[in-house]
């Protein structure tokens, strides 16, 4: 069976399915640097792997395989990216109210009906871990990790957690460091969409669920906000946060990315579903305003546009006055649109 134009598993794998792991070894050797055509051979063929329907014989040595080539594969797309990705909102203080004000109810509701007590959950990229420690009551007295890559807010986020229910550390998500099949759920709210590889995240979180575990992904969309009344700098706004991420390489409009991400990494049984935030009150729009006038000017989002030449300092002031302006205005409304996916492992 041919799994790409460079590689024939048929033809590669001569000394049967042992071989395998050796195989991907030379193959991941060979790669080095940049050379994204490469990647994507090893890619199908660990895709194809997981797509082979195995005899009876020799299905140990076939899982072992995918593993290495699994494992090899998220070390390589780690290297990759990890020298160029940004997160681009950081954590300033405007950030984190932001984050801090999620919980499991507004962020994670399509997750709640599938919780059980007992049930072992990752939380990937957690941050300040407000939804983390809520998940982690639901399904006590099961173990729950809440993972980031920033050492900073996770001392955040153990601060918030009294109860001894989560454990928080530091890691990546394209290199988790787990043995496969380590939780019942794995998590990731508003992650994929600060990635350069969403689908190499995805086939890791997959590697480290049990086999008909549970990925659920959540990701805001931002081409799908929308607001009233309309205000030109609001406009650019958004125009300019799309051009940020753009120069970073990661994808603002996740939310509708987020079933072909899903399917492309393999899970099975998804469910799609969407839910918004909506800011209508003059307190909640008025906080909402007042977070993102301060992250236009102070934020990484600041640092980006100007780093990157796509503003002026007194254009990100214009903006974030124009939030504020936006905020007093009657009958202002601001819908934040989100897709999320619910998929099985295995
Ligand atoms: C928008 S925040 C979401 C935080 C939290 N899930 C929430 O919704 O409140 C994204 C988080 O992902 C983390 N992150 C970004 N890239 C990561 C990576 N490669 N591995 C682990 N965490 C990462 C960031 O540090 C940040 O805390």
């Amino acid at each position: 069976m041919g799994a790409s134009a460079g590689i024939s598993l048929d033809t590669d794998f001569g000394d049967g399915w042992n071989a395998a792991p050796v195989f991907f070894g030379a193959l991941i050797d060979s790669i080095g640097g940049a050379d994204r055509d490469r990647t994507d051979d090893l890619l199908n063929a660990i895709q194809a792997l997981s797509h082979l329907s195995y005899g009876p014989t020799e299905p140990r040595s076939i899982a072992k395989c995918r593993s290495r080539g699994q494992s090899l594969m998220a070390r390589h797309t780690r290297a990759m990216t990890e020298a160029r990705e940004i997160y681009v909102h950081g954590h300033h203080d405007s950030v984190l109210r932001s984050h801090t004000w999620r919980n499991a109810e507004n962020s994670a509701a399509y997750l709640l009906p599938h919780l059980r007590s007992g049930m072992d959950l990752l939380d990937v990229g957690c941050g300040p871990g407000t939804i983390t420690v809520e998940l982690a009551q639901r399904v006590a007295p099961g173990s729950v990790v809440g993972l980031d890559r920033e050492i900073d807010v996770l001392d955040k986020a153990r601060s918030i957690e009294d109860g001894h229910r989560c454990r928080f550390v530091e890691g990546d998500v394209y290199s988790l460091d787990f043995p496969d099949e380590s939780f019942d759920v794995v998590h990731a709210h508003q992650v994929l969409q600060h990635l350069r590889e969403p689908v190499a995240a995805l086939r890791e979180m997959t590697r480290v669920a049990r086999r008909g575990g549970v990925i659920a992904v959540r990701d805001a969309d931002y081409g799908g906000m929308f607001w009233e009344p309309s205000e030109p700098l609001l406009d650019r706004w958004l125009e300019l946060y799309q051009a940020i991420t753009a120069a970073n390489e990661v994808e603002a409009d996740a939310g509708r990315k987020l079933p072909s991400w899903t399917r492309v990494a393999g899970l099975s049984s998804c469910e799609v579903t969407s839910s918004t935030w909506t800011f209508r009150d003059p307190e909640q729009r008025a906080w909402w305003a007042d977070l993102w006038a301060e992250r236009v000017t102070s934020s990484s989002y600041a640092t980006l546009a100007l780093e990157a030449r796509l503003s002026s300092r007194e254009e990100l002031e214009q903006i974030a006055a124009a939030w504020r302006r936006w905020a007093q205005r009657a009958d202002a409304v601001f819908v934040v649109p989100h897709v999320e996916v619910l998929g099985r492992a295995g």
